[in-house]
């Protein structure tokens, strides 16, 4: 079976992704992580509105800084979708207007299956089948109704370590990559699913350098997929607040958690039932813990938003800094292209 390098011809094994960010992984950090060999994803996340814009830049960057080995028929990055809240038919539009669409488009967290759906059939048809569709799941559940109803190309297998939106209810890589990958391997066996492109498995949550890429390599996966890792990125669109509270973290089993406190109080609602955010608690959480009252807590939230950096100060951080469990893996900023080296063990990291 040819290997998931072979995809996206520029790339190099093992397969490093940058995970899209909303309103943090930009044309920037994309093009920095494709030219290094991996696959940088463009967030789009639940706003298609400034879609065009984005991938005009990064069409922009790439005339400037073309990458070696990159086909004509593609863009070499995807872009990213959390599909409850994302239209559909603009993101179509955004693609059939394009000279070439991305090499690939990451569905996440749809309403429902039928949604899923609609959304892999109305990307396919809108790039006549050139964007291989990669669907970001974090249980067994989820992964069979996805092959069901879209036919993934590529499977992001979240697990509960992930920064940022995944489930509650899902397992850590080590358990959930080969159980999934057998699980959808077994329905592909029965004669159900288009057996003449099984998927490939992409793995993600708490993979931070090369150690925890060997350690999903070794669990059948062909690559991993990183957000928290690149939010210490020189090309990251990051508050310097929020880059440095990552830095500063440690520990992120006990540092970090998932829930939706952040979104209640920044208003990113409407999340499907079963999501919530993993991110570095601070006083907003601790707040909301210790029984303070939502709108004391909102209106305390408002006056951090309002102080930008100093939003994250210590001992008086209260602006949402998702990040997952690596945090404390994370110990400075670094050019994206470095950090792929770094990922593939091209760079040798001097860590004690
Ligand atoms: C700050 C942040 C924002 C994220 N935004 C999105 C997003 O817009 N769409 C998405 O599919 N996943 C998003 N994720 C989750 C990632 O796709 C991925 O599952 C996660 O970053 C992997 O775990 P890691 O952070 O430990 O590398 C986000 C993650 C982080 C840390």
């Amino acid at each position: 079976m040819a290997s998931i390098t072979a995809s996206y011809p520029w790339t190099t094994a093992p397969l490093i992704a940058g995970a899209p960010m909303r309103l943090i992984s930009g044309p920037s950090l994309a093009h920095a992580i494709s030219s290094a060999g991996g696959i940088g994803f463009l967030a789009a996340g639940t706003d298609v509105s400034t879609l065009s814009e984005n991938l005009s830049t990064f069409e922009s960057l790439l005339s400037a800084s073309p990458i070696p080995g990159a086909p004509s028929d593609v863009l070499p990055i995807g872009v990213g979708f959390i599909v409850w809240g994302a239209d559909l038919n603009l993101a179509a539009k955004a693609f059939s207007e394009l000279p070439e669409p991305p090499a690939a488009v990451w569905l996440f967290a749809p309403s429902s299956s039928e949604e899923l759906g609609s959304w892999a059939n109305g990307i396919r048809s809108a790039t006549k089948g050139k964007s291989k569709i990669w669907v970001q799941v974090s249980c067994i559940a989820d992964a069979i109704d996805a092959v069901r109803v879209a036919d993934p190309d590529v499977f992001v297998i979240q697990g509960a370590d992930a920064g940022g939106h995944g489930r509650y209810a899902s397992a850590g890589l080590i358990s959930l990559v080969p159980e999934l990958i057998d699980a959808v391997r077994s329905y592909y066996a029965k004669g159900s699913g288009n057996a003449s492109s099984p998927p490939k498995f992409i793995a993600a949550g708490g993979i931070a350098d090369e150690r925890g890429v060997n350690a999903i390599l070794a669990l059948g996966a062909d690559g991993a997929a990183l957000g928290t890792r690149f939010l210490a990125a020189e090309e990251a669109v990051i508050r310097k607040g929020y880059q440095d509270a990552v830095l500063n973290a440690v520990d992120g089993g006990n540092s970090t958690i998932r829930t939706d406190v952040y979104d209640k109080l920044r208003g990113t609602v409407g999340w499907p039932e079963g999501y919530g955010g993993r991110g570095v608690i601070n006083l907003s959480y601790s707040d909301a813990v210790k029984g303070v009252s939502f709108e004391e807590n909102e209106k305390l939230y408002k006056a951090a938003e309002g102080a930008g950096d100093e939003g994250w100060g210590e001992g008086k951080a209260r602006m949402t800094t998702y990040a997952g469990t690596a945090v404390g893996l994370v110990k400075k900023v670094a050019t994206a292209g470095d950090i792929v080296k770094e990922l593939r063990g091209e760079i040798v990291v001097q860590r004690i």
